[in-house]
């Protein structure tokens, strides 16, 4: 059986007390479905200023989710104002989400800038979530894994399907040579088994559904334990 990723991303949404009592309602959830997944990675992807409470809550309580950042900076500690860098992230968290289409979009963020980012998470030893929104696009070397995420896909409501997905993410495994290739763009409960269902799929990356603890929870269950 293949390994998933399913990696939460919960953009710029929750505060820490929000955050708290996410983590303890999905934990609740989780044991209440009787979820398993020796099969999965599981990481929530959170606001930099949930990062230290939401460690400390799920080391307190040994949970089996890993976190991450949604971002970093493309500079090393110093005088950047305003970032983080890859080190301060990885004191608290293993994985980082780099070039995400929001990032894109709204913050002018281009392959170069990127490019740099890759390089300082590489260094720092974080795990790199490297989003793009299809097989044209370039993947700097040295990440660990890709998300296609079309943007017409995010949230919308509207997911690719997953025959053209699993096309795709073929496409990108053959161009990059990168093993860990996951969808991202409208996954819910509900369509995320069909997704990595498909051979060439190794997870998923849901926005909108990872921000409720009962639909996240549902949604690992049945991507990890398909009927
Ligand atoms: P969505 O977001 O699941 O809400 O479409 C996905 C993403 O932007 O990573």
């Amino acid at each position: 059986m293949k390994k998933l990723l399913i990696a939460g991303n919960w953009k710029s949404n929750k505060t820490v007390q929000e955050a708290i009592a996410w983590l303890l309602e999905w934990n609740a959830k989780c044991q209440m479905l009787n979820a398993k997944w020796e099969n999965a990675t599981v990481v929530l992807c959170v606001p930099f200023t949930l990062l230290y409470p939401l460690k400390q809550e799920i080391d307190r309580l040994q949970l089996p989710i890993e976190l991450g950042a949604q971002d970093v900076s493309p500079f090393p500690d110093g005088a950047y104002t305003g970032e983080v860098s890859a080190r301060q992230i990885k004191e608290l968290s293993d994985w980082v989400i780099i070039g995400h289409s929001e990032r894109r979009k709204y913050f002018g963020e281009t392959d170069e800038i990127l490019a740099q980012k890759v390089d300082q998470a590489k260094s720092a030893g974080l795990h790199i979530i490297y989003c793009v929104p299809d097989k044209e696009t370039t993947v700097p070397p040295g990440v660990d894994a890709v998300a296609y995420e079309p943007m017409w896909a995010i949230g919308t409501g509207k997911s690719d399907t997953p025959e053209n997905a699993g096309e795709v993410i073929r496409g990108i495994k053959v161009k990059t040579n990168i093993p860990v290739v996951i969808y991202g763009g409208s996954v819910t409960q509900e369509n995320v088994a069909s997704f990595v269902s498909q051979e060439a799929i190794d997870g998923v990356l849901p926005g909108g559904a990872s921000l409720d603890p009962e639909k996240f929870a549902n949604l690992i269950k049945n991507a990890c334990n398909p009927r």
